[in-house]
């Protein structure tokens, strides 16, 4: 595995791929890896040949200088797991190299005023400038993201097709600990008991499976029963439990042929988010989290 940490090198590594004939797969993330990153780059493997992997903790996607302070690093582990999980090239640039003298921002409202944007203003614009300029820098033929971010997925797929990157966007199961909490860096921060408390975020989503199995339509009431699993739990507060429909991340009144049922909430200092993608067709159902 190769690490590199300029732009030039970066393209030098992957022209010298391209003349191998090898199909460029990417996997932007900001470290700290765990099984959910490593699970893209599996992903990434059955589309392409040679994969780039990018590790760039993101200031600009911070809306809290705070969370970015605190947000866990520790490159050598990232290097062992990456080359064990056959990353080809990894690229760690830090901000002078990403960032420069940088005027051009990407941003799109739809999308993002509501789940996540609302409560992180400027998140969002920080992704897509990132992401836009690591797919130019790249090139990627397939870059896949986790279902776990679902709006950040959904959007980049969007921003892609507005601005023609040419790129295919796949997105790719939430990898969950034992118990259902979705993995994430942020993980980390959580207190034993609050780690305990956290798993009704995936029985809550289990309870809404159950009850649309069993003919429930009515958003409202099944809302009303995730909460309830939630707030047994103690969160330190719930910034959202809302359905929205898939193609452009509007709240739906009701559940609609594809919705996504997503959750924001605090336990401790930690925000917690973890959805499930609702397909109704007829009388069946299919939910994926
Ligand atoms: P990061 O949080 O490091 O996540 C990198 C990728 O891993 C994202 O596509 C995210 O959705 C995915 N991921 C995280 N936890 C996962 C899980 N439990 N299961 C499956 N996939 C999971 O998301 C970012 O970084 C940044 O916003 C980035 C796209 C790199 C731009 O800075």
């Amino acid at each position: 595995m190769d690490i590199v940490y300029s732009i030039a090198e970066v393209r030098e590594k992957i022209s010298e791929a391209r003349t191998r004939g090898l199909g460029v797969g990417f996997v932007p993330t900001m470290g700290f890896l765990h099984e959910g990153h490593l699970s893209l780059v599996r992903e990434s493997q059955k589309h392409t040949a040679y994969q780039v992997m990018s590790i760039f903790v993101n200031r600009m996607q911070f809306n809290d200088p705070k969370d970015f302070d605190a947000y866990p690093i520790d490159l050598e582990r990232d290097f062992k797991l990456a080359s064990e999980a056959g990353v080809d090239l990894v690229f760690v640039p830090d901000e002078k190299e990403i960032y420069r003298d940088r005027k051009t921002y990407i941003d799109m409202e739809l999308f993002t005023d509501h789940l996540c944007g609302s409560a992180r203003p400027g998140h969002f614009r920080g992704v897509f400038t990132v992401v836009g300029k690591l797919f130019n820098i790249i090139q990627p033929d397939v870059s896949v993201f986790g279902q776990k971010d679902i709006q950040q997925a959904v959007s980049i797929e969007k921003m892609v097709f507005d601005l023609n990157f040419p790129v295919k966007i796949i997105i790719s199961p939430t990898v969950r600990e034992e118990g259902g909490l979705a993995m994430s860096s942020r993980n980390k921060h959580l207190k034993e008991t609050e780690r305990k408390s956290a798993l009704v975020i995936y029985r809550s989503l289990q309870k809404a499976e159950e009850m649309l199995k069993t003919g429930e339509r009515r958003w409202d009431t099944i809302r009303s029963e995730m909460e309830k699993i939630i707030a047994s739990g103690c969160p330190r507060s719930i910034d959202y439990i809302t359905a929205v429909s898939y193609a452009d991340l509007q709240p739906a009144g009701t559940l609609a042929d594809r919705s996504v049922i997503a959750i924001a909430s605090f336990f401790g200092a930690t925000r917690l988010i973890d959805n499930m993608i609702v397909e109704l067709k007829g009388d069946g159902v299919t939910c994926i989290y």
